[in-house]
């Protein structure tokens, strides 16, 4: 209803305005389930390929997030953040276990089928509503600072900042997990190394602000657990 051209308020449009708003946060919340589940089922996809794989996204996600805040990072971008952090491997389901397991250096060609799979979690992910930006922050996620990543050469801020902060807390705990056949690196060692590679291959912020809190809180969960605690984190 109008006076003079301007809306007017009656009981009944209140309350088909509290209707709609109550409609929006009850599809708001299904969206936000739906959002929760599809990447559960995921993560235990990922389990089912390679039994650490999944543990390796759980704390990647929760250092990412802390990394994030740091950072002043929006909230539709956490989100983001959250989902790649979870899923950055995604893509690895479709690597033949012979690669994904073999024990020391893959031939040129099997390190060749390896590089694809942030190519092949970003073609699963892009097919879901809502993933579209996390799949783009996958498909980055291997890309280095100086422009010599993969898989498109990025460098620099054109590489998205998810990316960037996947790259960084990825690295650091492939460095310090251990694997079947070797041992995960001593915490400082690791540290040394991403330093190292701070401007090179990783973002030089990120890498400050990850290593701002991974010095105060996980130092001593390594030192009290021996050199290769990736597990234990
Ligand atoms: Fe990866």
């Amino acid at each position: 209803m109008q006076v003079a051209g301007i809306p007017v308020l009656t009981l009944s449009t209140t309350f088909s305005a509290a209707s709609d708003s109550l409609k929006i946060k009850q599809v708001e919340e299904q969206v936000s389930a739906l959002r929760t589940s599809v990447i559960c089922a995921f993560n235990q996809l990922l389990d089912l390929k390679d039994l650490n794989t999944g543990v390796h996204s759980t704390r990647l996600a929760e250092w990412g997030m802390r990394v994030g805040q740091e950072l002043g990072l929006e909230e539709p971008v956490l989100q983001n953040l959250e989902i790649a952090a979870l899923l950055h491997d995604i893509g690895k389901v479709g690597i033949p276990d012979a690669i994904l397991r073999k024990p020391g250096k893959l031939e040129t060609e099997e390190y060749a089928l390896m590089k694809k799979h942030p190519e092949y979690g970003w073609a699963v992910l892009r097919m879901l509503p809502g993933f579209e930006r996390a799949a783009l922050d996958i498909l980055h996620h291997h890309e280095s600072f100086d422009g010599n990543g993969y898989p498109a050469g990025l460098k620099e801020t054109e590489v998205p900042i998810v990316s960037r902060i996947v790259s960084v807390i990825d690295a650091f705990d492939a460095m310090v997990s251990s694997r079947p056949y070797r041992k995960g690196l001593p915490f400082e060692e690791a540290v040394r190394r991403l330093i190292l590679a701070s401007g090179t291959q990783f973002d030089p912020v990120v890498v400050q602000c990850f290593l701002s809190f991974a010095r105060t809180e996980m130092a001593d969960v390594f030192a009290a657990a021996g050199t290769s605690v990736g597990s234990a984190l």
